[in-house]
């Protein structure tokens, strides 16, 4: 065979690879050129075995040739792979950029339910104090809600409360004081305890009275608590929910407080009651297998919705429940 033939096709292999290699637009296709090419089976592979049918003093000459070649496709590839590389990485980042100044989308913001800010509130304040949130079920036993809180079957307190009872004989508490109950059965003292919850009462509803309320009951247990600690307590708690308001305490009863105070605050000119509480009765310590004789401690209990409608001047407790936007969405 001629050398000047396989020299032509050297030369012929270079221009159209150099062709080719420009028009290719993916990296794969250009694998695929590659592969022709300078594969094993390629066109190089293939001219190159005319190689044994030239004079061996024309071999050298065409293998540099051939040498060259190889080269400058190879050379070739590699620029345009680097190219088309960067290409593909400019197009993902142009793709993935985000433009900050786009206007946002608008969502309506909802807001926290004034009975949720409420307790939320009151919370703060003793958690700060360094209470414990505690929690119980709304469906209590008769024991917990009335009896080991020092109110008996026949106590005539029972009538403060009507009650919803239910067909297997537990109840839907009345208050949250059965939380009282059952925390101090599972711990031992100093306790220090905050339980909001939901209550129901036998009411018919009006402006100020709900079948289904919250509640809020505070419990404090150690040795040597007083009477002084209480009013300390609940002043403190009233000042940083309704600011610096005159407060006094009305001697009252419950059952499972003695001695036993009413709360009130002076707002807007009038004396308002908020709280009901006391230092917790020797027979309530006593159920719980507590000694009356070395601790001692005071109870508080309130009502969420009382004071929500206090704070914000509410005229109905109904409002509450409605779900009324253009009245919720005054806070
Ligand atoms: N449980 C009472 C009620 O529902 C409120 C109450 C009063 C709770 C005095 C207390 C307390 O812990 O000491 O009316």
């Amino acid at each position: 065979m001629a050398t000047s033939d396989l020299e032509t096709q050297l030369t012929e292999l270079q221009k159209q690879s150099q062709q080719a290699i420009a028009a290719v637009t993916s990296l794969d296709d250009l694998e695929q050129l590659r592969v022709n090419y300078l594969g094993k089976k390629g066109e190089l592979s293939q001219i190159l075995k005319g190689m044994g049918r030239l004079d061996a003093s024309d071999r050298p000459r065409i293998g540099a040739v051939a040498n060259e070649v190889k080269d400058l496709v190879q050379a070739a590839l590699d620029k345009k792979k680097s190219n088309l590389q960067s290409a593909q990485i400019q197009a993902q980042l142009e793709s993935e950029t985000l433009d900050v100044t786009m206007p946002g989308i608008y969502l309506p913001q909802g807001r926290i339910h004034p009975i949720n800010a409420m307790m939320d509130k009151a919370l703060d304040v003793f958690v700060g104090l360094g209470y414990t949130v505690a929690d119980g079920p709304e469906m209590e036993t008769d024991y917990y809600n009335f009896e080991a809180l020092n109110t008996p079957p026949d106590h005539p307190a029972r009538d403060m409360q009507d009650t919803f009872y239910l067909p297997d004989g537990n109840l839907l508490r009345t208050h949250t004081s059965s939380v009282q109950i059952r925390y101090m059965e599972e711990n031992d003292p100093p306790i220090r305890i905050i339980a909001p919850g939901r209550c129901y009462r036998r009411d018919t509803e009006d402006a100020t009275h709900a079948a289904v309320f919250h509640q809020i009951e505070i419990l404090a247990i150690d040795e040597g608590l007083t009477f002084t600690d209480l009013k300390g307590t609940i002043k403190i708690f009233l000042e940083e929910m309704f600011g610096a308001v005159p407060i006094r305490f009305r001697a009252s009863y419950f059952p499972f407080t003695e001695p036993s105070a009413e709360v009130d605050v002076e707002w807007n000119g009038r004396w308002l009651e908020v709280l009901g509480c006391g230092m917790v009765d020797p027979n309530v310590l006593k159920a719980v297998g507590y000694d009356p004789e070395i601790y001692s401690g005071f109870a508080a209990g309130f009502g969420v919705e009382r004071f929500a409608m206090v704070l914000h001047q509410i005229d109905d407790i109904r409002r509450l429940y409605t779900s009324d936007l253009r009245f919720l969405k005054q806070f």
